[in-house]
């Protein structure tokens, strides 16, 4: 029996990167996965194959998160299909940053949007399911940068603070219903998010780690599946950063 066997986990971006690598422990646990992504194309079905090659039930749906009614109707569906949503990870997320003197509003519309509302969007549509169960765990990804700040991304700061409070919110408004919620604060993480970033900033990064490397989505992973399982069974309202000690 693995951690979350008999589980549906629903997990929004997880065509590559953290999600995926989420999508895959989960599986490795026992959890039936259904993921979303803008499109399911050829990476995406393979995804969904190396998935489903762990023995589970996956199935990628083409969905944006920003998208209210888009993800009411994935949600039935996922339901339809898997019979119920246990866990929820809040994964997708973008990044467009700028000073703030020079910050578009369109930057800062497209990131509020995609990172914050997608979880209100998912949180709104799942609970009603999660309540009748009596049971459910929410993970919302937000991000160091939302703890502590960070000059040249105020849009996706402001974006993963909001992602913390409405997992507290949440954790305090549904907690008598079984219901848990928390957040992760990933550190620097070794993905194509930040595979775009020139040496010397990354080795900057690396030198203020007390552990002295980037982190790997597995790490991301890990944690995920305690927040996701029974392990975690009186953690509630809660953000746990995973950076390798950068911020204490
Ligand atoms: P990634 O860019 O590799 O993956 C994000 C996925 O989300 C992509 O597959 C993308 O297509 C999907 N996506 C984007 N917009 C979407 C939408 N509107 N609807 C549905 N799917 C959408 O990024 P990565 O690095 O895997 O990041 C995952 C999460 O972790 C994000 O929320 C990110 O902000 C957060 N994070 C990442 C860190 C890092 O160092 N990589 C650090 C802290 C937080």
């Amino acid at each position: 029996m693995g951690l979350l066997t008999g589980k549906t986990a629903l997990i929004t971006g997880a065509a590559r990167g953290i999600g995926k690598a989420i999508a895959l422990k989960f599986a490795e646990e026992g959890a039936n996965i259904a993921f979303t992504d803008l499109v399911i194309d050829e990476n995406g079905k393979a995804t969904e194959a190396e998935i489903a090659a762990k023995g589970v039930k996956c199935i990628g749906y083409a969905s944006n998160a920003a998208d209210f009614a888009q993800t009411e109707e994935v949600v039935n569906t996922v339901k339809e299909e898997f019979g119920s949503i246990d866990i929820l990870v809040n994964n997708a997320g973008i990044t467009k940053d700028g000073l703030m003197m020079r910050m578009t509003e369109q930057q800062w519309d497209a990131v509020i949007a995609v990172n914050l509302k997608s979880a209100f969007n998912f949180i709104h549509a799942c609970t009603p399911i999660m309540m009748r169960q009596r049971s459910g765990s929410i993970i919302n990804m937000a991000s160091v940068v939302g703890v502590h700040g960070n000059a040249g991304q105020s849009n996706y700061a402001a974006s993963k603070a909001g992602l913390i409070a409405l997992a507290k919110s949440v954790a305090q408004e549904m907690g008598s219903r079984g219901i848990r919620a928390n957040a992760i604060a990933p550190g620097f993480i070794e993905t194509a998010m930040t595979a775009s970033l020139p040496d010397e900033v990354r080795k900057e990064w690396v030198q203020k780690i007390p552990l002295r490397r980037g982190g790997q989505v597995e790490d991301i992973a890990n944690v995920a599946t305690f927040l996701a399982s029974e392990l975690s069974s009186y953690v509630s309202g809660q953000v746990i950063q995973v950076d390798g000690g950068m911020n204490m």
